[in-house]
């Protein structure tokens, strides 16, 4: 048997110990041995869960699609122009209203204090799908794949290249401190995280022996690392004026041959994606057209290497999910 977390919020690890992080990366192993053995797991069969998306997902939603299928549960979808949600009904009376109906409550929106007032009034599990500061199940998701490539996390060097103030920036300096591996963010320093976080993740990497690093300088950022990450330079609901902006912020950040021959042996690449790493979607091709680039965070040529593995992440987003649905409600 795990560690009780049943009935408990998933809305940052900040709130998680490393031995329930553990708990629920090891369940995300279980349960992705039986998705590929085939052995049924509707263990939750009387159930219902709610899907809330104020921000577009492909990951996100379909991984919490599937792993509430897989496990039994009816599951409603709601999309921004779908519900009343902010517009007619303030998010605690949503919450009132939704926690009679449903088992749990999945949110992805802006501020993190809009899931922590759907949390503070649902009476059920509310797990947060990414918020402008924390995006928590796709940590679980990125660790596990860590864990699949290297045979452990206490003491890996981990490198993110990017907007460090991000969601991703800022969950991936938490998670890393969580579970023993050495941070390093490598930005502009008008991108690192916010001071009071990065105290916070100082301490806990403290408690756990590993190092938070923020840096300016890419060569000494990617020098050694076992893992590079980087995300998106434009996050989902900020202004596209700022892409002038964090094109030239950020050019010397991006994630190319060069960056990856500064890295350990056996080295890996991440992505949470959705990425631009190609002019094949609809913005890569303005972009290109606007500033001449083709690709921007991280060259076509990384991302389609042996190193990368961001397709086995977006995979483990479904089995984590599933992890974090179970430990909670059952
Ligand atoms: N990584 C991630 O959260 O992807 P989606 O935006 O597609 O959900
Ligand atoms: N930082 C990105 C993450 C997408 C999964 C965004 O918020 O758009």
């Amino acid at each position: 048997m795990g560690r009780n977390i049943r009935g408990r919020h998933f809305l940052s690890l900040l709130d998680y110990s490393p031995e329930e992080i553990r708990y629920l990366i090891d369940l995300s192993k279980d349960f992705k041995a039986m998705k590929r053995k085939g052995t049924p797991h509707k263990v939750l069969k009387e159930k219902n869960i709610v899907l809330l998306f104020e921000k577009s997902s492909t990951r996100t939603r379909c991984s919490f699609e599937v792993a509430g299928m897989d496990l039994g549960m009816g599951v409603t979808y709601l999309d921004p122009g779908s519900s009343q949600m902010g517009k007619k009904e303030s998010i605690a009376d949503t919450a009132r209203v939704l926690g009679r109906m449903y088992d749990g409550i999945e949110y992805r929106g802006y501020d993190q204090a809009l899931v922590q007032s759907l949390a503070d009034h649902a009476g059920v599990p509310v797990w947060n799908g990414l918020t402008d500061q924390f995006h928590p199940t796709q940590m679980l998701a990125d660790l596990m794949t860590i864990e699949e490539n290297f045979g452990y996390l206490k003491g890996l060097n981990f490198t993110y290249c990017g907007d460090a103030r991000n969601n991703l920036g800022n969950s991936l300096m938490v998670a890393c401190a969580k579970m023993g591996l050495n941070f390093t963010a490598c930005a502009p320093k008008e991108l690192f995280p916010e001071e009071a976080l990065v105290a916070k993740a100082i301490a806990i990497a403290k408690e756990n022996d590993c190092t938070i690093t923020l840096t300016e300088d890419m060569t000494a950022g990617t020098t050694g690392a076992d893992v590079i990450y980087t995300d998106i330079w434009v996050s989902m609901g900020e202004p596209g004026e700022v892409w002038e902006t964090r094109i030239k912020q950020l050019t010397p950040y991006q994630v190319n041959s060069a960056a990856m021959a500064n890295t350990a042996k056996g080295s890996i690449f991440m992505h949470c994606l959705p990425s631009f790493h190609d002019t094949k979607t609809t913005i890569g091709a303005d972009i290109a057209k606007k500033f001449g680039i083709t690709e921007m965070e991280v060259t076509d040529e990384v991302f389609e290497s042996k190193k990368s593995m961001v397709f086995d992440e977006a995979e483990n987003r479904m089995h984590t999910i599933k992890a974090v649905m179970y430990a909670t409600l059952c």
